[in-house]
């Protein structure tokens, strides 16, 4: 059986990346490299993602990264068969570098071009394992732009559920970071202090939980709380009193992702749920949601925290449909900073003022 390679590029946000997968005749497919250059120093001591730096950053290792890439995948370019590549939503600079640059591939090295949304990138990671769900399931995809769920027919058919009307998860893990000045990204040194934590010391609120209210979140209101519950506080925190704030605030939010995840499987009658993007690598989700999916008989299926958080080994797993299909784009291609994967779904709840920090 002929093996082709596809390499994937991803640059939608703070991390240069680059992966190439082997896709078997049957259509099976393998991961044989997947490299993520990290911005995160360098964005950190601006406390978020300085979207100038970020395109220019991209631009300096993007290049380098594919041929390691290619390099260690041990394939040369003329092994290739496809090139594939997030086309939003995100940083539209960012974006922009890491399509020029796939555009560019493509012409010279006459490979068909593949425009890939980077929700459906991050909601097919899941096929990146070897345990993998069965159609329909349930998604919660959970980052620093969206907490979104989805009803998942088929590879590439994400019906809308339900979404934030305000903050998104990661959001909210990053400002409430930032307020306790623990850097930028807040979410991982969140998940690190809450360990040691006593999640029940001070009561966060979770909104919109009655179940009249939908399949929507809010978490500007846990904000707010964040913030009050801080005035009342001795600065800078004392060591046990962070950790316990961390644990709660935590708790707060994984709590309402999972209240409207069970009773969006619920009324979906599914079994199966996927819990995907970078605040699905947060070990009290994980262990929070296989808990519950374990005591109500729901099968749980989470990415391994290097697919969770931003890769683009997920890019070349949501290519591989279109590439079989011999779905391409041609060169006018263009990046799009927003770009929902349900088109059909309207957008609800308050219209909000841009994020200075935007994260995808
Ligand atoms: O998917 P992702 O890498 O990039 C976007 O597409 O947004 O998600 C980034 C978000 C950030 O808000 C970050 O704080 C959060 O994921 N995050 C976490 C953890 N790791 C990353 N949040 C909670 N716990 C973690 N361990
Ligand atoms: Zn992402």
């Amino acid at each position: 059986m002929k093996t082709r390679y596809l390499l994937a590029i991803e640059s939608s946000c703070d991390e240069t990346a680059a992966a190439v997968i082997a896709i078997a005749e049957d259509g099976a497919f393998a991961l044989r490299s997947s490299l993520v250059a990290s911005q995160v120093d360098i964005h950190a001591r601006y406390g978020g993602v300085v979207p100038e730096i970020a395109s220019r950053t991209h631009l300096e290792v993007a290049l380098p990264l594919i041929q390691d890439a290619l390099r260690e995948a041990q394939i040369q370019r003329q092994d290739l068969a496809a090139i594939a590549v997030t086309r939003g939503p995100g940083l539209i600079g960012a974006l922009l570098v890491g399509l020029q640059i796939a555009k560019a591939i493509a012409f010279a090295w006459k490979l068909p071009l593949i425009g890939v949304n980077h929700l459906a990138g991050h909601l097919e990671a899941v096929f990146l394992e070897d345990r993998t769900p069965t159609f329909p399931f349930l998604a919660l995809l959970v980052s620093g732009g969206h907490t979104t769920l989805y009803r998942v027919d088929e590879h590439g058919q994400y019906k809308h559920l339900g979404a934030t009307r305000d903050d998104a998860a990661g959001e909210a893990f990053d400002k409430a970071a930032k307020m306790l000045g623990l850097g930028y990204p807040g979410g991982v040194q969140i998940d690190r202090l809450a360990q040691q934590g006593d999640p029940s010391r001070f009561p966060f609120p979770r909104s919109m939980m009655r179940q009249d209210q939908g399949l929507d979140f809010s978490f500007s209101g846990l904000k707010t709380a964040c913030r009050n519950t801080l005035e009342k506080l001795a600065l800078p925190l004392e060591p046990s009193i962070l950790s316990d704030f961390c644990a709660s605030y935590q708790e707060a939010i994984v709590d309402a992702l999972w209240q409207k995840t069970a009773l969006a499987l619920q009324l979906q009658s599914l079994s199966s749920v996927v819990v995907t993007g970078g605040v699905a690598a947060n070990s009290r989700l994980r262990s929070l949601f296989q808990n519950q999916c374990q005591k109500y008989g729901y099968s749980l299926f989470l990415p391994s925290r290097r697919f969770c958080t931003d890769n683009a080994a997920m890019i070349a797993a949501a290519a591989v449909p279109p590439f079989l299909q011999a779905r391409f784009d041609d060169l006018s291609l263009n990046a799009t900073g927003k770009l929902p994967l349900d088109p059909s779904a309207l957008p609800r709840g308050p219209r909000r003022p841009p994020r200075s920090t935007q994260n995808t």
